[in-house]
């Protein structure tokens, strides 16, 4: 049984970025219904005992159309929002990353302002519902890209392991930012856990 993770921080500790109602909806209730339905979704599939990240990677095995469709959405809507949970921490001015992430950043964008306004132009652009996101392969490049919907750079079929992403849903920003969506991406920057990040670097 897929289960989300629980969040290491307080609902209102990631304000005034992310406010407590947003917290406790996004986590508790959208993510908590992707949960849910990825469990059926995957029992009807026969895949509810393989990781999430191989069920992702081989989604074409499912030959139902139906649930094929259900496993993404809800499948990636689990894993993606795993990813943008454990990632965040109380505000700090100056968030930036250390060790061999934030070298690996200036070694393939230029510096982490060059790095961050690529990454933020493309979560600004994504054209409705989506993600951006940064991934490294199996050599410690890195990657930025963006997703539509549910989908991320494993259901994608790059071959890549996501390292950071920003979920630019309505329901990720609309209570504290209504349509301000490029207000929400600059500020979501302060709560960025490059612990947490290094660490899925250094695992990849
Ligand atoms: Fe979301």
């Amino acid at each position: 049984m897929y289960e989300q993770i629980k969040l290491a921080y307080a609902a209102d500790a990631l304000e005034p970025v992310i406010g407590r109602e947003t917290v406790e909806t996004h986590h508790g209730k959208h993510h908590a219904t992707y949960t849910t339905n990825l469990n059926a979704a995957a029992e009807k599939a026969g895949v509810a005992d393989k990781p999430i990240e191989e069920v992702l990677a081989n989604l074409d095995q499912i030959s139902d159309a139906a649930t094929r469709t259900a496993v993404l959405n809800n499948g990636g809507g689990f894993y993606n929002h795993n990813i943008y949970f454990e990632q965040l921490r109380a505000p700090r001015d100056d968030n930036r990353p250390t060790g061999a992430i934030a070298a690996q950043i200036d070694a393939d964008f230029g510096s982490f302002d060059a790095f961050k306004e690529k990454m933020s132009g493309l979560a600004v652009g994504q054209f409705g519902s989506g993600w951006a996101w940064l991934s490294a392969d199996a050599a410690g490049k890195l990657y930025l890209s963006q997703s539509a919907n549910q989908e991320n750079p494993i259901s994608q079929g790059t071959g890549h392991t996501p390292l950071l992403t920003i979920d630019v849903w309505e329901h990720a920003y609309y209570l504290d930012y209504k349509n301000l969506r490029p207000k929400y991406v600059d500020e979501i920057w302060k709560i960025i856990d490059w612990d947490v990040v290094e660490k899925r670097y250094e695992n990849r």
